[in-house]
């Protein structure tokens, strides 16, 4: 008698599965990538800095599946930090609708991938939706990093929106904490849980806010601590983030030190 494909028959699929041997079966396992935002209310205050390095710092760490996305499409400067300045497609070209997402991204040496912006681009994009875009990658990518823009317009209101978990970046001066507040009261509301706060640019001088009273005033612990170098200045200009550019100065430690504590506490995450 002839086994029809009859799905009332259960035989000729058991008959399949029994080819297999138990061990043997293919493995599929569906990757899904952490999304990990960068925040600032402020700008200038060193979230693409931050952004680079722990990305840089990760991939070398955990070798490729590292993906840095920029998000601040009215100064997109992503690319200047990692030293990719002309691109043929841009994040800008996704955003606008006129190239699909994988277009975007690109090889920066080693492991780390990157999509950054235009500094070029001229024509207005509208409407923003990063996690309309992002979200096809999570199946590629053990973690994306995502470098917002200052504020809170539609810019960094979509970023926060495509983030599983937001990092702020603040400086231990007055004005910053206060508009740090800010975002911390956007994440709330966009129920984006916080990862924590990194305080960059420390010079130890005594008209900044001390540590101690940063974290009193977020109401959230301080992940790491980052001094100002000029390192990370001189990194810039060679488009090489100072974990590569300067690994034994002060800033790279430290970004080293801070990419650490992310992988402890993103653990099974990634
Ligand atoms: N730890 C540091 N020590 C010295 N200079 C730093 C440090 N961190 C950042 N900078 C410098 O500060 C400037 C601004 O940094 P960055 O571009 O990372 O800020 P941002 O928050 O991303 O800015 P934006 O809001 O425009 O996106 C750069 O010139 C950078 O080299
Ligand atoms: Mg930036």
């Amino acid at each position: 008698m002839v086994e029809t494909l009859d799905p009332s028959n259960q035989k000729p699929l058991k008959k399949i599965l029994s080819g297999f041997e138990r061990g043997r079966r293919p493995k599929i396992t569906a990757r899904r990538a952490y999304i990990l935002g960068v925040f600032s209310c402020k700008g200038g205050v060193g979230k693409t800095t931050t952004a680079a390095n722990i990305g840089t710092a990760l991939a070398e760490k955990l070798g490729e599946g590292i993906l840095l996305v920029e998000a601040n499409l009215s100064a997109p400067n992503l690319g200047l930090h990692l030293g990719i300045l002309d691109v043929e497609t841009s994040m800008h070209d996704v955003m606008a609708g006129a190239a699909p997402i994988d277009k975007a991204i690109h090889t920066v040496g080693g492991n780390l991938q990157a999509i950054p912006g235009s500094l070029a681009y001229e024509e207005e994009i509208h409407y923003v939706d990063f996690k309309a875009k992002i979200e096809p990658l999570r199946s590629k990518y053990k973690l994306i990093i995502l470098d917002a823009g200052p504020g809170l317009g539609a810019e960094a209101i979509s970023s926060i929106k495509a983030s599983d978990e937001m990092l702020i970046v603040t400086n231990p001066e007055i004005p910053t904490i206060a508009s740090t507040l800010r975002t911390f009261r956007a994440a709330e509301r966009y129920r984006v849980p916080i990862m924590g706060t990194v305080v960059n640019k420390v010079r130890g001088k005594n008209y900044e806010v001390p540590l101690s009273e940063v974290k009193k005033s977020l109401g959230w612990p301080i992940l790491m601590s980052i001094p100002d170098d000029e390192k990370v200045r001189e990194s810039l200009t060679a488009g090489v983030p100072v974990v590569k550019f300067a690994p034994k100065s002060s800033a790279a430690r430290a970004f080293n030190e801070l990419a650490e504590r992310i992988y402890e506490k993103l653990g099974s995450k990634l």
